[in-house]
This record gives structure tokens, sequence and C-alpha cells, in this order.
């Protein structure tokens, strides 16, 4: 049951929608790519592709129209998957307050279910509007704690509320994180193949416990690669991008990882890991990057996994609000 309103319906007339209504508010969020490799759960970067979410104001009820930005067809998500409305719902069930009379309209460019942030950007966009359209009661830091309570991952959430390379560490009082700022020096080769991982299916490949030698080879990692992109000296990123905690184990899921994996390094990768939970992977270089994404596509094309590259760079900003 959502808090907002009870007689909703999806629209389908964009065109119609964007010729009568001028928008209240256009949040933009950046897509994620988390884990990096042995940052399993804490390390993150924002990438510029980015979701728009608009909404505008109607007569009466709620209205949600979501369009995939590389198609332009709608799409046909039930309301009570929407991300973007259970965030809204959720801060207003803490302020009291309701919204009515509102068009939702979500520009898709953060394919779903892909390892990419899709859920982050909707629920971080859905705190900031409803934030906003309630006169602020949140400060930002609340709404990142509120965002990382519903969506789950700190390494999603936090560089899509605030960009850069983000290292999150769960403390005994809460979430605390620090941003670190990256330069157009370093490019992000992203393979997004045309099938979809859900990341709570995903987390289930995973084992219970892990031993020492795993725990050490991944905290030496995860330290290594934050120094690298501190003094933006790369020379190291292939063993920094290392990890024993998760790839093994999701690359189970997706034929021929690690033989795309190589085929990037050939091709002139600085490193290669899964983003997030997958199956897209990100190959870091700084030159060469369509070289890469071919052969990253060609070497899924031999396991036969249809592919696409895009090649992305750091995005500073974080979420934002754009009129
Ligand atoms: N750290 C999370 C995971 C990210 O790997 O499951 C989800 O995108």
């Amino acid at each position: 049951m959502f808090f907002l309103q009870d007689n909703v319906k999806i629209t389908k007339n964009i065109v119609q929608m964007q010729m009568r209504l001028s928008p209240m508010i256009k949040i933009r969020v950046p897509a994620t790519t988390a884990n990096l490799g042995p940052g399993f759960d804490c390390l993150g970067i924002a990438l510029n592709l980015y979701n728009y979410f608009t909404i505008e104001k109607i007569e009466e009820g709620l209205e949600a129209v979501l369009v995939d930005q590389s198609s332009g067809n709608i799409l046909d998500l039930p309301l009570e998957n929407n991300l973007f409305i259970q965030a809204m719902d959720e801060l207003l069930q803490r302020t009291g307050r309701k919204i009515d009379g509102i068009r939702i309209t979500e520009e898709i460019n953060i394919p779903f279910a892909r390892g990419l942030g899709s859920s982050a950007s909707a629920v971080v966009a859905g705190l900031v509007a409803a934030n906003c359209l309630t006169g602020e009661p949140f400060q930002e830091e609340e709404l990142i704690e509120m965002a990382v309570d519903i969506e789950g991952h700190p390494d999603n959430v936090v560089p899509a509320f605030k960009g850069g390379f983000i290292i999150n560490v769960i403390s005994r009082n809460g979430l605390c994180y620090k941003k670190l700022e990256l330069g157009d020096d370093l490019k992000f080769v992203v393979l997004i193949p045309d099938f979809e991982l859900k990341t709570n299916a995903v987390r289930q490949a995973l084992p219970e416990k892990i031993g020492y030698a795993d725990a050490v080879f991944n905290i030496s990692r995860a330290a290594l690669l934050t120094a690298s992109l501190y003094t933006r000296d790369y020379k190291q990123m292939r063993t920094a991008m290392e990890d024993r905690l998760h790839q093994d184990y999701r690359s189970r899921l997706i034929p021929g990882f690690f033989q795309v994996m190589e085929a990037a390094y050939e091709a002139g990768a600085l490193g290669v890991a899964l983003s997030g939970s997958g199956p897209s992977m990100i190959a870091v270089a700084e030159d060469n990057m369509d070289e890469i994404g071919r052969a990253m596509v060609e070497t899924f094309k031999e396991h036969e996994i249809k592919a696409s590259y895009l090649v992305k760079t750091t995005d500073n900003q974080g979420c934002r609000i754009v009129n």
C-alpha cells in the first residue's frame, strides 16, 4: 500500500505530457561501479552515465512513466516495484506528509540488473525528490543513511549520491565514508552483457565464510587500489584489482568471464573487474579503450553472449537537481 496515493496509474502519453507541463523538479543521478575487484561491499565509483527523474504537477493522483532512453520504449514496471516511488514513500512516512497530484518521468540510461547501480539511482532520486518537495526536513547525511537502509549497498548508494571514488565503512556509529575525486585520465570501459543478474540472487552464490589467506589477499589489494587512485599512479592496477571474495563464485554465472578479462588485458586494460554483482564488467584504461571494448565483446560472443560497451569517466558531482 502506498502512502502517496491510492489511485495510481501509468501514463503512456509522454509527448502530450511534455507539451502540457513544466517540471517542478528534475534530478540527475550517476551510474556506479561497485566492488572494483577487492573492495567487496565497500568501494565504488560514480560514472558519467545518468538516469533522470522529473516530477511534474498534475491535478490529482500519482502517475509514473519509465522511458528506456536507448530504445525510446516505455518500460512496463509495476508501480509496486518502482524503487523511486518506494523511496519517496519511505521519506513521506517519516515526515507524516502526503503528496498528491504528481507525475514522475524516469529517463533510464543505466540498464537494470547489470551491476551498474540502477536501483541506487532510483532510491537516491526518490529520497532527494521527496525531501525537496516537503521543504527539506532531512540533511544530506540523513538521506544517505536512509538510502543505504533502503537499497542495502553503500558501495552503490554513496557514489550515486556524492560522486567520485568512495570508500565506505559501516562503523559502530553507522555509515562513514571518504570521497576522492578522480580525473578524466582514467577511463572505464563498461562491458554490458545482454542478460540480467539480480543482486540478491547472485549473493546466494557466495560462501558463508572465507579464510584468512583470502581476507589478507583482498585487504592488501583494496589498500593498494585506493593508494593507486589517490596518487594517480596506475602501474599496479592489475594486481590492485584482483579479488578472492566474490568474483570466482559469481563468474560461474557469467560464461567466459575470465577469458573476457584476459582479452581486456591483452588489449591494454590496466585493471579489470566484475561491476557490482555483475554481469557487467569494468576495464580501467588510459588509452586503447575501443580496442579493449571490442576485444571484450568479441570474447563474450565466442561464449554465445551478446554484449555492448560504453567508454565512461568518473562523475565527481553525484546526484544533482538540474532545473
Ligand atoms: N557490493 C554489492 C555486491 C554491490 O557485490 O553484492 C551490488 O551491486
